[in-house]
């Protein structure tokens, strides 16, 4: 386990990532009854993007700080969940945030009362720090494997929830692994959302998995894509996306100007890129 989120942490897949995660919670809120949130790779919870690692790297550049520097109001929960973080920051007045916070810190700041979180984190080292960042916070932190966590902990007690998969895609077998798991999770909680992240490197072997996920017959399975690029970029990270298993209708419905506000922060330089989301399922 090589991989750390430090170095990448706020970067445009993570704006995507965690937009679109407070839009989906938002919409399944709309109902006043318990949800139970899971993050299986929870990572730290929270990254200073004046560090080392995400210095070195520099790719909150292209991520959280284009999405601050743009004005559109469809990206303010974004933005004023990266503030809440850093102490209210006035984004008025063009600060650019210190610290970026994970996605645990995106769902903890999203609990009501009746609402729990479930974080899990393999790696030992994140697995402690995640644990202080979250102090304070209602949240329930484990250090397993996220495969078997993510089978063992459905059907959760609320009959309502969201799993978020949000894995580095270091090993090679991780697509395999999530094609496994996926089928059975969704035999033991039907009716659960299933929020899955994945890079887009090259086309052809993101073709051929989401051909295979097709194939698997979950019906209401959505498949949400930024290609950051107008044309493919050889052995590159070329933008990410993610499968969304039962996403709620209020939250499709509002998904087409999101999408768009995003693709439009997001595009590098001379690049218009695209975004776009289709069913996968029936
Ligand atoms: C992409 S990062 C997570 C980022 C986080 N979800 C966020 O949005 O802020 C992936 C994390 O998964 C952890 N990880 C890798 N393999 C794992 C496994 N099999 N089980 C649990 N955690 C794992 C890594 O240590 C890393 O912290």
């Amino acid at each position: 386990m090589n991989y750390r989120h430090a170095f990448h942490a706020g970067n445009s897949a993570d704006v995507v990532k965690h937009s679109l995660l407070i839009a989906l919670v938002r919409a399944l809120q709309l109902k006043e009854s318990a949800l139970t949130l899971i993050d299986t790779h929870a990572g730290c919870g929270l990254y200073d993007l004046g560090g080392d690692e995400a210095g070195r790297t520099g790719e909150a550049a292209q991520g959280v700080l284009r999405a601050f520097a743009d004005t559109n109001p469809l990206l303010n929960d974004y933005r004023a969940a990266v503030e809440a973080v850093n102490g209210g920051l006035a984004v008025s007045v063009g600060a650019e945030p210190r610290l970026y916070p994970g996605s645990p810190q995106f769902l903890a700041q999203l609990l009501r009362p009746q609402d729990l979180l479930i974080l899990n984190e393999k790696h030992p080292e994140d697995a402690y720090t995640l644990r202080g960042t979250m102090r304070g916070t209602p949240a329930a932190v484990h250090e397993r494997d996220a495969y078997e966590l993510w089978l063992a902990l459905l059907p959760p007690r609320s009959p309502r929830g969201v799993v978020v998969v949000d894995p580095p895609y270091e090993q090679t077998d991780e697509r395999a692994r999530i094609t496994t798991t996926l089928p059975a999770a969704h035999r033991k909680w039907a009716h659960g959302v299933t929020v899955i992240w994945y890079p887009l490197k090259d086309r052809a072997t993101h073709v051929r998995w989401k051909e295979q996920l097709r194939r698997l017959g979950i019906p209401k399975l959505l498949c949400v894509e930024h290609w950051l690029y107008d044309g493919d970029q050889p052995d590159i990270y070329n933008g990410a996306g993610l499968f969304i298993v039962n996403p709620p209708y209020a939250f499709t419905q509002a998904l087409p100007p999101l999408l768009e506000a995003l693709r439009a922060a997001l595009a590098p330089e001379g690049h218009r890129g695209q975004i776009a989301a289709d069913w996968l399922g029936d």
